[in-house]
């Protein structure tokens, strides 16, 4: 069995950074594996003007600079997203698509996960967003979950699809769509089987639990997060979807940390901290189903590929893990004040197949 994997540097297509404090003590986690990662735009305010995405991005260089030094914020570009409202301009997203500010848009349908409220409550009243979209060539990211509150919560993936996103594939036919963190059997199938223009993202969380995690001896917030897992046959199909080989499939981590606190409350969060060992997490997954040497793929050339950018250049690599590389249960992470933020790693207390192996810097920059 071999000990060291190397693979093209991957990148993290759907992730949540932050901002101040929060942004500088968790950006590391990413830039260490990830060359590249579409930046998630739900913040207060949200994440709507080129002007604001622009000054986001040097936020996000500047806390990495700031965590780990100059060469770490070179090797890592932050894509950055535009997050659409009712009234967003669709003059203002074309000028970011152009000016390569805006790498895509990000559809939360209003009230479905956090900071979704001044999302999308109606599709019609954005037709002419998607419209300009579908002509320059600007993928759509959807949080593809209605809110109907009358809809189970463990269907409101399925009846998204149903409802929401055939009628819009059929009015938008040219339109490059990523149906984001998909969790479903359903939604696997139906991208599998879809043009190829739609695609998907598949976090490592839903392919290591379901729905038991998150009342596993007693309610487990760690757990908890939008889309919410699914049952076991819903995992299984998700890693059948992964490890397929299918170029529609991709990674995107969805690490979305939350203080502890703000988990562990009467009403936590939602969103699992998945970055400090999300290569890791996945090679986990890939190493079970046979098919490690489909990781790369998965990781490192189907995004890229979707989103018509070129791949990376650089490599990293993983080595097998010793029993004593158990995941910490906590992590005390520096955020430029005086006390640390204090984070529960996904995988928190296990330990995995594999580690990555450069202790500091990505050596050779994306
Ligand atoms: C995300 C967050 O916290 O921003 N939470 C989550 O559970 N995934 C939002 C999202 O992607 O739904
Ligand atoms: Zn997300």
């Amino acid at each position: 069995m071999s000990s060291t994997l190397t693979i093209r540097t991957p990148d993290d297509w759907h992730l949540h950074l932050r901002d101040g404090e929060m942004l500088q003590a968790v950006v590391g986690h990413t830039a260490r594996q990830f060359a590249r990662a579409i930046v998630m735009p739900n913040l207060k305010p949200p994440v709507t003007t080129v002007e604001q995405a622009r000054a986001y991005r040097e936020r996000i260089t500047a806390a990495l600079t700031a965590s780990q030094g100059p060469d770490a914020a070179a090797a890592f570009t932050p894509l950055m997203t535009a997050y659409l409202t009712e009234t967003i301009e669709p003059a203002e997203l074309e000028r970011g698509f152009s000016e390569g500010v805006f790498s895509a848009a990000k559809l939360y349908p209003a009230g479905a996960t956090t900071n979704s409220d001044a999302g999308v409550r109606d599709l019609a009243h954005i037709s002419a967003v998607l419209a300009c979209m579908e002509r320059i060539g600007m993928p759509l990211l959807i949080h593809g979950e209605v809110t109907d509150p009358a809809v189970d919560i463990f269907d409101r993936e399925a009846v998204f699809i149903e409802r929401q996103l055939i009628p819009l594939l059929q009015r938008h036919p040219a339109l490059k769509v990523v149906l984001e963190h998909i969790t479903t059997a359903d939604a696997a199938q139906f991208v599998a089987e879809g043009p190829a223009n739609l695609a998907a993202t598949i976090t490592p969380h839903h392919l290591h639990i379901n729905r038991n995690a998150l009342f596993q001896g007693g309610l487990r917030p760690d757990f908890y997060c939008l889309p919410i897992a699914k049952r076991e046959r819903h995992r299984l199909a998700l890693r059948a979807a992964a490890t397929s080989g299918s170029t529609k499939f991709f990674l995107g981590t969805d690490s979305a940390p939350h203080p502890r606190g703000a988990k562990e409350s009467a009403c936590g969060c939602a969103g699992i901290y998945n970055a400090p060992f999300a290569i890791e997490s996945y090679a986990q997954v890939f190493e079970e189903e046979g098919v490690l040497d489909r990781l790369e793929n998965f990781a490192s050339v189907h995004g890229p590929n979707f989103y018509g950018l070129p791949l990376n250049n650089g490599t990293i690599q993983l080595e097998r893990s010793s029993d004593s590389d158990f995941i910490p249960g906590l992590m005390e992470l520096e955020n430029g004040s005086s006390s640390p933020t204090t984070l529960v790693p996904f995988h928190a207390g296990e330990t995995l197949n594999w580690r990555l192996k450069q202790a500091q810097w990505r050596a050779s920059a994306a």
